[in-house]
């Protein structure tokens, strides 16, 4: 006899982005609603957290009722409410989680508050139906560059992480000085492409002792140097060039330490995961590296890369079934660890 479906309702709003989703059994999405602010924070380069809250609040209510009508559900109908409660914008957190409290209360739903790393992580079992830890994650993100080993679900060891920028800032700032706009990271893998990326030598940071944490402070540094030595020489800048050798710089040492890590920890299961790993680069030169070395590469869709409520649902799943329940006491934590409740 088969197990009742679990069927959960996700919400998302840590970001610039309100999302719900309805996931059934943690790998089928049902629906996956996304209200992007990019338009509105583009105006002025990054986004900015109280205009992100306010048009939260605006648009949330709507997003959960497109959720439910495109996945052809009710509020009777759902097992349980997850919501992103951390790491994030505390202001941006907070509407997901009123709202997902609010739910909660009204239809005596159970509460299942989430850590978006482990969302951003997650988001590999939808499409991936035979991914099962233990596995090894590189999660590249605006906020996070993570090398993760996901020993069981919900159970994770971080064996490297960044000790400056994130992977995702260090593009968002190089894209800025490159006059491209928010959000810098497409931009910059758009550009890339008519560039080549052996055409400037920019440095590659390694940190002494820790092979498996990462540093892109000093590389955003290279390049904006290199940008105002051409600008005081009056040289001009090849723009496409600079996207494609800063992005390869980048690239290297995420494929490097990631695929160190996979043998030094003796994994054969590697996936990627975050807004960068939707880099059409890196995407194509971790297969690579994982075909060289034995190494089953995973990782999610595109639009399950970047900031989605779906992945909310499915990390949301195997939290519920190991009877994970948070209290209508939940709140915002904007620095929330990996691995706490
Ligand atoms: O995961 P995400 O949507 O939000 C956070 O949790 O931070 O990641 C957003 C980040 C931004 O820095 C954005 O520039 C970057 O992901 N990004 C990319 C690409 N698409 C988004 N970076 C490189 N290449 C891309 N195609
Ligand atoms: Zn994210």
């Amino acid at each position: 006899m088969s197990e009742k479906d679990i069927l959960i309702l996700a919400i998302e709003s840590s970001c610039d982005e309100t999302a719900a989703a309805v996931v059934k059994n943690g790998r089928e999405v049902l629906s996956n609603v996304i209200s992007s602010q990019i338009e509105l924070h583009k105006l002025y380069g990054g986004v900015v957290p109280e205009i992100a809250s306010r048009k939260h609040i605006e648009k949330i209510n709507q997003v959960i009722t497109e959720a439910l009508e495109t996945a052809g559900v009710s509020l009777d109908d759902l097992d349980a409410i997850a919501v992103t409660y951390g790491p994030g914008l505390v202001g941006a957190l907070l509407v997901g989680v009123a709202e997902a409290k609010a739910i909660s209360y009204a239809k005596k739903l159970p509460l299942v508050g989430v850590h978006h790393i482990e969302g951003h992580i997650s988001a590999n079992y939808i499409e991936n139906k035979d991914l099962e830890p233990p596995f090894l994650c590189l999660v590249v993100s605006g906020g996070h560059t993570h090398l993760v080993k996901v020993q069981d679900y919900g159970v994770y060891e971080i064996l490297g992480r960044t000790r400056d920028d994130a992977a995702g800032e260090a593009c968002d700032k190089v894209a800025r000085a490159l006059g491209l706009g928010y959000p810098g990271g497409p931009k910059i893998d758009r550009l890339s492409a008519q560039g080549n990326a052996d055409a400037i030598h920019f440095p590659k940071a390694k940190i002494a002792d820790s092979p498996f944490d990462f540093s892109f402070s000093g590389l955003k540094s290279a390049v904006l140097n290199y940008l105002n030595g051409c600008r005081m020489k009056g040289e001009p800048v090849m723009e496409a060039d600079v996207a494609a050798s800063f992005q390869k710089a980048v690239v290297d040492v995420l494929v490097e330490h990631a695929v160190l890590a996979a043998k030094e920890t003796g994994m054969n299961k590697l996936a990627i995961a975050g807004g960068v790993a939707s880099n059409g680069t890196l995407r194509r030169r971790m297969e690579q590296a994982c075909a060289e070395n034995g190494i089953a590469f995973y990782h999610p869709s595109p639009i399950f890369c970047t900031d989605n409520a779906a992945m909310i649902g499915a990390a949301a799943y195997y939290e519920f079934k190991k009877g994970v329940r948070h209290g209508l006491d939940l709140n915002a934590v904007p620095n929330l660890k990996l691995g706490e409740r």
